[in-house]
């Protein structure tokens, strides 16, 4: 065999040494993770990619790498506006890269230049929590600069709703499930839409 095959389902069970193969996965087209602060989107997005095998992205420490800043101190310094241009910046990086498993800052829909290339380039996994749920989740909110107290939190989780709503290819609900779980139900999903496929690779 040369090359690559990609194969849907089935492993092959007998081979000879020269035609053994090994399995790889690849994405059809970026997987956005988006959702509120405490939503479990890198948690989850860093398992499945452990899972399979492949890389994953965290927007914010990719951001924060390419800046050589804290996201606190971006904000510090230019502000929220400031922030959003440099995390559109970024998104289309990322985009434009080989299809990746990228987990979102909870802001990235509030422009709508964001929210077209979500739906655009990629497949969009909405993690629903709520905002006090999340509260529970977020052990450090001192690097969060907009998860402040939970009344303004709520309103803000509220606000966002329908843009979370707009971009999503699918919306999971993350009450009372661990990451493991969810990882695993967003890989059967990614499997049936067709967006994760195995791959056969001869060695
Ligand atoms: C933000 C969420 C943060 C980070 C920044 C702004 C937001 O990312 O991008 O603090 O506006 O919701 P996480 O969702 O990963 O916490």
């Amino acid at each position: 065999m040369s090359g690559s095959a990609r194969k849907p389902g089935k492993t092959p069970s007998h081979h000879s040494a020269s035609e053994r193969t090994a399995q790889s996965y690849q994405l059809e087209r970026p997987v956005f993770f988006v959702g509120f602060m405490g939503a479990g989107k890198s948690s989850v997005a860093r398992r499945l990619a452990r899972t399979l095998g492949m890389a994953s992205i965290d927007m914010d420490t990719y951001l924060e790498r390419r800046e050589g800043k804290r996201v606190r101190e971006i904000f510090d310094e230019v502000g929220e506006e400031g922030f959003r241009a440099i995390e559109t910046d970024v998104l289309q990086d990322l985009s434009a890269k080989d299809p990746l498993l990228i987990s979102c800052g909870g802001g990235v829909v509030l422009r709508p230049e964001n929210r077209a290339l979500l739906k655009e380039a990629g497949y969009v996994v909405f993690l629903r929590v709520s905002a006090d749920e999340a509260a529970s989740r977020i052990s450090d909110k001192s690097s969060r600069p907009l998860f402040n107290d939970i009344e303004s939190a709520r309103q803000r989780c509220q606000d966002r709703m329908p843009l979370y709503e707009e971009v999503a290819d699918v919306i999971v609900d993350t009450s009372g499930k661990s990451v493991g779980r969810l990882a695993w139900d967003v890989r059967a999903i990614l499997e049936k839409e067709g967006i994760l496929c195995q791959q056969l690779v001869s060695s």
